[in-house]
């Protein structure tokens, strides 16, 4: 093959200022050039994997349907498609190798939450499709995450991060030496992303601090306690910048040396991995159902979620939903639209489209109320492929989405994990009867939190 036909190699590169890193960094993080005055950076991977592996057990080529269709575990199943599998192998892990980690992490995992990862259920629900007027061939599927590890779908984005953490420590490739000298893990959260990373924290017994708001308190505290982390309260102080105090005192702890074991792109790229194995999961399985998707809606609150179905779920169309009490990811495609900015060019402009919402953020749907889009240039960028465009849904859309989709499909799931179907009841009437929509009910219900 000439040269020049080859792909380029995977690597991570900066969405916003183009510094790269090599797939082999130990702990890539996030771009070197972010700092404390700028954190407009946003690593992603670009490239492909080039390697057909000699030793691979599954001797096979590593392209974008490789699946070990043997396997119930989504980490074991799209192993060759995990950024953690390239980084792993260019470390000289073999493929046996790569396999024992990712089921031993697993193992841990389930003897703490009671089970490890498992594909979660994506079915048709005919009560809700009846309810909004769809036909035999449309219809409503639901991704089903209220029973994965830790009751949402976070622990999958934290998982290969646990991953890349065990692989570095073990063969002496991270700043510490053994076990006993670990940096604490560092998360800002009050809600499902901490307690899915005190879960992955309490299987690899390593230390954890999680950053809340001061008033913090109830279910989500109690078991975060329960799990042995470290509860560190944060208040907004007079005179402050904009954003949130808990992002700020993380932020602190990670300048300290704290691990970033955080659901956010920008502060963890290797967050955006395992979150993909929810959209590979929806790929196989409507591929089993002979059915294909045209629109899926995501509900968006720092946008790890919706930049990972935007890499990895096969859909027509993408809408990202956010509430009209917070949707900053709104106002930011606005104002890009105005500008006739392509993704590149929003990525330049990032402090005139992107900063935090002003107002205090406010809706049911507690749980998408990052005050900041994060990840929204992977956002964007989903969309744009797609022909999509996002959805602000009233605060009554929300609550309608919750009762519609907790009654018709029976399932324990919170006004969060339902708010991707409000984006869906806002367009309605812009919906064919014969469409097939995708929704990620994302959560279970906990008492005092959504
Ligand atoms: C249940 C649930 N769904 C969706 C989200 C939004 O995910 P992201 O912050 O990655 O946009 C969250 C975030 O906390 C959540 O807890
Ligand atoms: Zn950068």
């Amino acid at each position: 093959m000439n040269e020049s036909w080859k792909p380029a190699s995977q690597r991570y590169c900066c969405r916003v200022c183009a510094a790269e890193l090599p797939i082999a960094t130990p702990l890539p993080w996030r771009c070197q050039r972010a700092n404390n005055f700028d954190r407009h950076h946003a690593l992603a991977v670009i490239g492909s994997r080039e390697s057909v592996e000699s030793e691979s057990v599954e001797s096979e080529s590593v392209d974008s349907e490789s699946v070990d269709s043997e396997s119930d575990n989504p980490f074991l199943a799209f192993r060759e498609r995990l950024t953690w599998d390239a980084f792993a192998q260019q470390v000289g892990v073999t493929a046996e190798g790569r396999i024992e980690a990712i089921a031993a992490l697993d193992d841990d995992i389930a003897a703490v939450a009671g089970s490890g990862f498992r594909f979660t259920p994506f079915a048709r629900n005919d009560g809700v499709s009846a309810a909004l007027g769809f036909n035999e061939t449309g219809g409503v599927w639901i991704k089903d995450e209220t029973n994965n590890v830790g009751g949402s779908h976070k622990a999958r984005h934290l998982f290969t991060t646990m991953l890349q953490l065990r692989l570095a420590e073990s063969l002496s490739l991270a700043p510490w030496s053994g076990r006993s000298n670990r940096p604490a893990l560092a998360i800002a959260s009050c809600g499902n992303a901490a307690i899915a990373a005190a879960t992955i924290a309490a299987a690899a017994r390593w230390p954890i601090q999680v950053f809340v708001p001061h008033w913090a308190g109830g279910t989500v505290v109690d078991m975060l306690s329960a799990l042995d982390a470290v509860i560190i309260r944060c208040e907004r102080l007079e005179g402050d910048p904009p954003g949130d105090p808990c992002i700020r005192e993380f932020r602190r702890a990670v300048a300290g040396g704290a691990i970033p074991f955080s659901v956010q792109g920008t502060e963890n790229v290797t967050c955006l991995d395992g979150g993909r194995t929810i959209g590979w999961e929806i790929g196989s399985q409507a591929r089993h159902l002979g059915i294909g998707i045209d629109r899926m809606f995501v509900q968006v609150g720092g946008g790890a979620l919706a930049s990972c179905l935007g890499a990895s779920a096969p859909v027509d169309k993408f809408h990202m939903v956010q509430t009209e009490g917070c949707a900053p990811l709104s106002r930011a495609w606005a104002l890009a639209m105005v500008a006739d900015a392509d993704v590149h060019a929003a990525a330049w402009h990032w402090a005139e489209l992107m900063w935090p919402w002003g107002t205090e953020p406010k809706s049911v749907a507690d749980g998408i109320l990052d005050d900041e889009t994060y990840d929204w240039l992977g956002v964007f960028e989903a969309m744009v492929r797609s022909n999509g465009w996002p959805i602000t849904a009233t605060e009554a859309e929300i609550v309608a989405a919750y009762g519609l989709g907790r009654s018709k499909s029976g399932i324990d799931v919170s006004a969060t994990g339902t708010a991707g179907l409000a984006g869906l009841l806002a367009i309605i009437e812009q919906i064919g009867p014969d469409e097939r929509v995708a929704v990620v009910f994302s959560g279970v219900e906990r008492p005092g939190t959504s």
